[in-house]
């Protein structure tokens, strides 16, 4: 019998739990998202998002089970996302995940979020087959990565400054769109000219397998508000984000799509072929993208390359993905013990 793993995951601003048999059927999958809260602030506020963790982590836990029809004492093991991620944050998830699995006499496991996000393909679906090359692409990672199995990775490039994910949240509240606007930019791109501006592609060196995002902010910045006078805390703009009219915000929305994404698409080429593998895994939340998940496709197709995407319930942050990756820890006997703890860097 598949072991039946109980996920916990809390590293940023959604507290979630599901339930996984093996290391890809999902029973269960609950996310209480506190957007709400961090709504008015253009962002996460660590402070906000543990307090909420603490009062959520609970209920969360028991409407997994049982909505999973499972019992705890049913379960063959905890798996808990301990980094990286919000220090304060992720703790609840870990202190929530040690108590459980010390009560319940049951195995602990400690399961990295990034190699989670990179999981996130097999569920609800077939095995991942390795070698593969990963793309993470969420609120706070931007990375490439060669696998040599799901716990087997090497990183070929990340992000020198903003993530993608990140980089669409600003660039939605620049353009009205509200937070987090990812989805609401990808919507509204859809509807624009993506050649109305001539935004940055940014490749970096010639060889380089990092990504940028800084410059295609800025550039956005000047197009929404104009050419800034003065310097620090006395920078002026001629115009505000109240002064775009429709047909404009939909064309900046399009223009910064295009040059997002094929910066992306760009890397993931010069990846493939400097580092040639059957698969391409890609998972986080920008993995929602309708363009990204488009042209990716497409490279695959071109490159005889097998693509799998996450279903969309599975890009943006969930507790599916960690019990998923649990399993695989379980199975290579990779358990942690009691004085696990959590760690914001990826270590
Ligand atoms: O993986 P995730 O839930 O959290 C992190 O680990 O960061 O990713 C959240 C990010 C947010 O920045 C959100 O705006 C972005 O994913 N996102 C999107 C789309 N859906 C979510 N960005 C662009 N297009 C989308 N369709
Ligand atoms: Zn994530």
């Amino acid at each position: 019998m598949a072991p039946l793993l109980l996920g916990i995951e809390s590293s940023c601003d959604e507290t979630a739990a599901a339930v996984v048999e093996g290391d890809r059927h999902v029973r269960s999958n609950i996310v209480a998202t506190q957007h709400d809260l961090h709504v008015e602030y253009a962002g996460v506020v660590p402070e906000i998002a543990s307090r909420a963790h603490l009062e959520r982590i609970g209920p969360v836990i028991e409407r997994a089970l049982v909505e999973a029809g499972v019992r705890a004492d049913e379960l063959d093991g905890v798996a808990v996302g301990h980094q990286p991620g919000l220090i304060g944050s992720l703790l609840v998830g870990v202190s929530a995940g040690k108590a459980l699995a010390w009560s319940l006499d049951r195995p602990l496991l400690a399961v990295n979020h990034i190699l989670a996000h990179l999981h996130s393909p097999a569920l609800d679906d077939e095995p991942i087959g390795y070698p593969a090359l990963g793309l993470v692409v969420s609120g706070g990672h931007t990375s490439l990565y060669r696998l040599d199995g799901a716990l087997a990775v090497h990183e070929l490039g990340r992000t020198i400054d903003d993530a993608v994910g990140e980089a669409y949240d600003k660039a939605a509240v620049l353009l009205g769109l509200g937070w987090p606007g990812g989805p609401a930019l990808d919507r509204l791109a859809a509807e624009g000219d993506e050649h109305a501006v001539d935004f940055p592609v940014s490749m970096l060196d010639r060889d380089s397998l990092d990504f940028s995002y800084s410059g295609l902010k800025t550039a956005l910045l000047y197009a929404v508000r104009g050419q800034p006078s003065g310097r620090g805390a006395a920078t002026t703009f001629p115009r505000n984000t109240d002064d775009l009219d429709d047909a404009r915000r939909r064309d900046l929305a399009a223009s910064f799509q295009r040059a997002a994404m094929t910066s992306i698409v760009r890397k993931v080429e010069r990846a493939l072929v400097r580092h040639p593998a059957p698969t391409l895994l890609v998972g986080g939340g920008v993995s929602a993208n309708s363009r990204l998940r488009r042209e990716l496709e497409t490279l695959c197709n071109a490159h005889g390359t097998t693509l799998r995407l996450p279903a969309r319930r599975f890009c943006m942050d969930n507790a599916a993905m960690i019990a998923g990756l649990g399993a695989v820890h379980l199975e290579a006997g990779r358990c942690a013990d009691l004085s696990l703890s959590a760690s914001a860097q990826n270590a």
